[in-house]
């Protein structure tokens, strides 16, 4: 594992875009693991430029996303869906026909955890898999659990994370309590993983995570064991792991 020192969080989410770019660039048919939440928005920014800049071309670039709330469509405004289309894709030439989100209105949650499993083994894995974390340590939507979940499953959100995903919502009542995420066998079946950890508010997580034993009560600990893992954190991110002495 890899950690990359950040000055703050602009600058590590044009470093985080360097290293997506330099995957398409070498790869230009490659499959990215995509993320949502605040943290990656700066990164697709970064990588709209280069788009327009002519550097990047993603026209065969395949895209697979980590999770979606259970009971929002994709026109839904706070939905990942739609996330990914007005922060991304919306802004860049890859064909939408080849990006993949869990679909959040499926009837069966089974059939839909079902699907998105047999879609991932097709794919065979992401090339480069994009992260962020949660405040527990949660990646995707795997929350702290006695356990570290393998495949695809809907998830019963951690209180924690409804009210950390309340600020984008009308009021608390109004954030899904359910959601479908990739499990962590998805996760660590990517080639790579950048994993992208911004604010204090990061800084227990990202202490525990990396620098601490591996538990499923902090579900991205279990990166420690992937042979490819690059960590980009900014200095807000770092300071209790700096404060211990351990980075
Ligand atoms: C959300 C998402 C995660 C994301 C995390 C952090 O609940 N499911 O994929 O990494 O929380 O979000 P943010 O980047 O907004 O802090």
């Amino acid at each position: 594992m890899r950690i990359i020192e950040a000055k703050n969080y602009d600058d590590m989410s044009k470093k985080a875009a360097e290293i997506i770019a330099a995957e398409v660039t070498l790869n230009p048919t490659c499959t990215l693991g995509l993320a949502t939440g605040s943290t990656p928005v700066g990164t697709y920014q970064n990588l709209i430029k280069k788009y327009e800049n002519g550097d990047l071309d993603f026209s065969q670039v395949h895209s697979v996303n980590l999770d979606e709330y259970k009971g929002l469509s994709g026109e839904h405004d706070q939905s990942y869906r739609y996330f990914m289309n007005t922060n991304f894709f919306n802004h860049v030439n890859i064909d939408k026909a080849n990006t993949s989100v869990p679909n959040g209105l499926s009837e069966d949650a089974k059939e839909e955890c079902a699907a998105y499993q047999a879609l991932l083994e097709r794919i065979g894995g992401a090339d480069l898999q994009l992260l962020g974390i949660g405040g527990n340590g949660h990646i995707g939507f795997n929350e702290p659990s006695n356990e570290f979940k393998k495949g695809v499953h809907c998830v019963q959100l951690a209180e924690s994370t409804i009210k950390a995903n309340a600020r984008f919502f009308e009021t608390e009542e109004d954030v899904p309590k359910y959601a479908y995420t990739m499990g962590i066998g998805n996760i660590m079946n990517a080639k790579m993983i950048l994993l992208l950890a911004s604010g204090e508010s990061k800084a227990q997580a990202v202490c525990d995570s990396f620098f601490g034993s591996i538990t499923p009560q902090v579900q991205a600990s279990i990166l420690q064991l992937h042979p490819n893992v690059i960590v980009i954190a900014d200095s807000d991110a770092l300071s209790i792991a700096k404060e211990k002495g351990v980075f």
